[in-house]
């Protein structure tokens, strides 16, 4: 009996089967209710007592071992298999679409703006965030202690001569007068800064888009109905716009612009607080001090300016209300704008 003990443990220890059939048939014949074991359990009974005891032993290591060997068989033939059909998988299939980042809502925004202004003949100027008190107010028509400086909230860097943060991409159109002879037609986009508390509707960080165009002859005529045309193109052919006399030093004279609401179709809502109008934009005529300041001569030459926040925009154009979601980038948020545009 421990001859035959011995021979079944061999043979547990050298079987190698192909397949899990194999595998399945090796548990019957060994460890089935008819199978080896079991008829040497049978045997077991009517040995001698004096014996009894080390060929339990044996008889419970036989049991043990091909327990544990049919069962690390039996994991080994399933990873095989699974490797298997990954490597021999419908080479054909289509492949698992990559997830693609998408565009910032601003700069999908921005795009859109420069491209409209783009037809208009308006290419694109750039400049620094870091200005001098020149190309953001004194070229600009703000005299110096003038309280227009005010206006708009500036983080200095140094003081006497001023170096700060450009609070307007005006700025850009100072560099583009110093530069280019009229006729000039520039759109300048741009990161401007603010000393501004941030809440729902104010950032101290925002990005805007103003406009420039300086030839001869140029009239508020031109301006409104370029910016009718920039309006219908991006809130839709049914927007109207009007014009609400303002103040900039820069201009003369200056407006405010409103666009018709897109959400209540100028009836008055809760986003246009009932009026039905939504305020986008400052723009007026170039203001002669300004063309002089830049060497053009203002008997010669007229223009006119604009200038936008593109959070703005964006909020009205997507209903956003709150600007602070555009500089969280929570991708929730982000997500939403995929398909946009
Ligand atoms: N620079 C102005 C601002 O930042 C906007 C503006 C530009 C107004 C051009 C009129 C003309 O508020």
């Amino acid at each position: 009996m421990i001859d035959k003990i011995n021979e079944l443990l061999r043979q547990v220890e050298e079987f190698k089967p192909k397949a899990a059939g194999e595998l399945e048939e090796f548990r019957i014949r060994i460890l089935g209710k008819k199978g080896e074991l079991n008829a040497l359990m049978e045997q077991f009974k009517s040995v001698a007592p004096e014996l009894k005891r080390e060929l339990g032993q044996q008889l419970n290591r036989l049991k043990n071992r091909a327990t544990e060997r049919i069962a690390a068989l039996r994991e080994e033939l399933q990873n095989a298999s699974e490797e298997q059909s990954a490597s021999s998988g419908d080479l054909t299939r289509p492949g698992s679409a990559e997830h693609l980042g998408s565009r910032h809502p601003i700069s999908l925004v921005r795009n859109q703006i420069v491209e409209v202004f783009s037809r208009l003949g308006y290419t694109v100027a750039d400049g620094p965030e870091i200005e001098d008190d020149w190309h953001v107010f004194s070229a600009l028509n703000f005299p110096p202690e003038h309280p227009a400086r005010d206006m708009q909230d500036t983080f200095f860097i140094e003081k006497d001569p001023d170096i700060l943060l450009r609070t307007h991409t005006s700025s850009i159109q100072v560099r583009t007068m110093e530069r280019q002879r009229p006729p000039i037609r520039v759109i300048c986009p741009g990161r401007v800064f603010r000393n501004e508390a941030i809440s729902y509707r104010a950032h101290c960080i925002f990005h805007q888009i103003e406009g420039l165009y300086i030839d001869e002859g140029v009239s508020f005529a031109d301006m409104k109905q370029s910016l009718l045309y920039f309006a219908k193109e991006i809130f839709g052919e049914h927007t109207a716009i009007r014009m609400r006399p303002s103040y900039f030093p820069f201009t003369e004279p200056s407006a405010e612009v409103d666009v018709s609401c897109n959400l209540c179709g100028g009836k008055g809502c809760a986003v246009c607080k009932g009026t039905g109008w939504l305020e986008i934009m400052g723009c007026g005529m170039v203001d002669p001090n300004v063309l002089k300041a830049n060497n053009i001569d203002p008997e010669k030459y007229s223009g006119f300016a604009f200038g936008m926040g593109v959070e703005r925009i964006a909020m009205l154009k997507y209903g956003v209300k709150d600007l602070r979601l555009y500089f969280e980038n929570d991708v929730r948020f982000l997500h939403q704008f995929d398909q946009a545009l």
